[in-house]
């Protein structure tokens, strides 16, 4: 073939050429080992010297015309991919957004942060401990050794033997008073377990526990601390009522009751007609708890309070089940 030919017949086969893949196997068909021009070439050899001349001129400018006819038409397909890969990937930014609904803190958190910041302010430090809870420390040193009635008063979930997951988080007491010595002024917030659920008890719910041991603490303390607390997470004008009870690790003991956030006082579902609702157990810790840590308890007294966190969001919140906490359901979340 001719010089001529092989650009025309080049040309003719370039037309359709659409991929840079399809160019590339053009290249090698012309320009390649084996390809039409290269064997031309090699032809070459075999003519008289006088023709090979002119044919090898020619020869060359169809080679050089075919790769600048590649070239142009390589960088014209790249453009082309890439403009497609663009319009491909185009992202319109004037698209409205997705809504992403912001997250709420959980009413229980709330209130947890909110009574710890009115203790810490009162000058409680912050103490934990653990959820699974050896049975000395959630009984045992708490004056409620086994065979105690007083064990049945909390339905308790065994993990084995000697180990419970903690049914109130007095054990956390016993813990401080071995690690510190007296005074001592703390409070201990976390998760504690029962098991029980109806529309006021949940198999695991939070407390916080209150605690100080010095030398000459009363009961007045106690009921200062208190009713300043519940005046500032309530409202500074809700009744407060101190009620004889029991507890194993105080003496005397009580438990308070704040008026009937629904009703007012004057009785209601919630608040079984009584027009008080309870949302903590209190009083003077035993002296047989101190003697069991080491503490002399002729020279040092203290008190002792477990509120009952669900309870204080329930008044809080005008809330009438406990286990609307606990279901996660955003409606009910997205409130607070
Ligand atoms: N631990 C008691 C309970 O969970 C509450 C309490 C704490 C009572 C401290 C007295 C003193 O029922």
């Amino acid at each position: 073939m001719a010089g001529e030919n092989i650009r025309e017949s080049f040309l003719r086969e370039l037309a359709p050429v659409k991929t840079i893949v399809e160019l590339e196997q053009l290249r090698v068909r012309y320009l390649g080992r084996k390809g039409v021009l290269t064997s031309e070439l090699k032809r070459l050899g075999a003519l008289p010297p006088d023709e090979r001349r002119a044919a090898g001129a020619l020869l060359n400018e169809a080679k050089v015309f075919i790769e600048s006819e590649l070239a142009s038409c390589r960088q014209e397909l790249k453009e082309l991919e890439l403009r497609e890969k663009f319009a491909s990937e185009a992202i319109d930014v004037t698209l409205p957004g997705k809504y992403i609904p912001p997250g709420k803190t959980h009413p229980i958190t709330r209130v947890m942060k909110e009574a710890t910041d009115i203790f810490t302010a009162m000058g409680f430090s912050v103490e934990e401990g653990p959820e699974v809870e050896l049975d000395y420390y959630n009984f045992e040193a708490l004056n409620i050794p086994k065979e105690h009635p007083a064990r049945d008063m909390q339905d308790t979930f065994y993990v084995s033997p000697d180990i419970v997951l903690r049914t109130h988080t007095s054990p956390v007491q016993v813990r401080v008073m071995q690690r510190k010595k007296p005074p001592v002024r703390f409070i201990a917030p976390g998760k504690v377990y029962r098991c029980d659920t109806d529309v006021s008890h949940t198999p695991m719910f939070h407390q916080i526990e209150g605690f100080m041991v010095a030398e000459d603490v009363s009961f007045s303390h106690l009921k200062a601390v208190l009713e300043s607390f519940l005046h500032r997470i309530f409202s500074p004008d809700v009744p407060v009522r101190f009620r004889p009870s029991y507890f194993p690790f105080t003496e005397p003991s009580a438990e308070v009751d704040i008026g009937c956030i629904f009703c007012k006082g004057t009785g209601c579902r919630t608040c079984k007609g009584t027009g008080w609702i309870e949302i903590l157990g209190a009083g003077m810790v035993h002296p047989n708890v101190l003697r069991m840590v080491g503490y002399d308890e002729r020279r040092y007294s203290g008190f002792a309070f477990g509120i009952g966190m669900e309870r204080v969001a329930m008044l809080k919140y005008s809330i009438d089940d406990i286990r609307l906490f606990y279901e996660n359901d955003l409606r009910f979340l997205g409130q607070f």
